[in-house]
């Protein structure tokens, strides 16, 4: 039977739509989701010189020195710390750590990954981590670790202006790994992301809340390849930039505008090797949002096409040394 279009119908029609999102809902709650980014841990062989670069040029908010740890909170955030450093012989990565919302969806989503067959560090228990929370561990199937933690500790959110130059907070984080499509599918199945877009079919970029992106996912070594933060505008990744040439850090390859997510971006190096990004203007998408796969071209990878560098003038990749080791801390 064909339903007309009268008023009467056009409100079935509206009722049936909110049961399916409603629906959508529920089960995405049962599965657990994950809701952010909380930071990244990273352990580095010249712990002075990145800790003074996070501090005064890349300019996060040293907050706590402890047990031969150092964390940085970013402005704009609520997140205790966005970055923890750690000295180490090699330059590895030590925890990536993601936000859930409820003790619930940490629960459900440690039996997903249980199921999944991945390798557990620890089961959710209280962390003794700064901030403390209840969480856990787990390395994600190429190897680099990471925790799903939901409690912990928050900070006043500091409201940032144009001209203030300062990242707000971590935008995104993109991963490489030989399997790229597979570890595509394993956080969409298994950790509940959603597919953003694609570029080709070696770039993915995936969300977990209203923005765009907050991971993407590449082929090559398992390997982190950049953190991104958010600048409040565009003037602001500017400025950053050019504080970052006066500290003798020059932009690897930017300034421009990625296609996906239409975020400005400018990328870095740190002083141990590690890429990060000012990015600004990443959009925000809604559940109607339908995945485009974009043709790779110079104009695509980059709309101005004005700045310098390119994919090529990033550092050489290398699979991280502490796969599948826990740092233990
Ligand atoms: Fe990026």
């Amino acid at each position: 039977m064909v339903l007309l279009p009268n008023v009467k119908n056009q409100r079935v029609g509206a009722k049936f739509r909110w049961c399916i999102f409603l629906t959508q809902l529920i089960m995405e709650r049962d599965m657990g989701v994950i809701s952010d980014i909380r930071y990244v841990g990273y352990a580095v062989k010249d712990l002075s010189s990145e800790q003074k670069f996070y501090q005064d040029v890349w300019k996060l908010d040293e907050v706590k020195e402890e047990n031969d740890l150092v964390y940085f909170a970013a402005k704009g955030s609520a997140e205790l710390y966005q970055v923890r450093l750690r000295q180490s012989d090699e330059n590895s990565i030590d925890i990536v750590a993601l936000k859930a919302d409820t003790r619930q969806d940490v629960d459900a989503l440690f039996e997903r990954v249980k199921k999944f067959g991945s390798k557990i560090i620890f089961a959710p228990k209280n962390l003794e981590t700064l901030g403390g929370g209840y969480g856990f561990r787990f390395f994600i199937p190429d190897g680099l670790p990471f925790e799903i933690s939901t409690d912990v500790e928050t900070k006043e959110i500091e409201i940032l202006e144009r001209w203030d130059a300062v990242p707000e907070r971590i935008s995104h984080v993109v991963l490489h790994s030989p399997n790229h499509h597979d570890l595509v599918k394993y956080f969409v199945d298994v950790l509940g992301f959603k597919i953003s877009d694609w570029l080709g079919d070696f770039m993915c970029f995936l969300r977990c809340n209203k923005w765009h992106h907050r991971l993407a996912v590449l082929p090559g070594p398992p390997c982190l390849d950049h953190v991104a933060y958010d600048m409040p505008t565009i003037d602001d990744m500017f400025r950053g930039i050019y504080r970052l040439k006066k500290n003798d850090t020059d932009v690897l390859w930017g300034p421009g505008r990625h296609t996906a997510g239409n975020n400005t971006f400018s990328y870095f190096q740190s002083p141990n090797g590690n890429v990060v990004e000012y990015t600004s203007e990443l959009e925000q998408v809604d559940e109607n949002w339908q995945p485009t796969t974009y043709k790779p071209s110079q104009l695509v990878m980059d709309q101005w096409s004005t700045g310098v560098g390119g994919p090529k003038t990033m550092p050489a990749l290398h699979a991280d040394p502490a796969l599948f080791k826990s740092a233990k801390v």
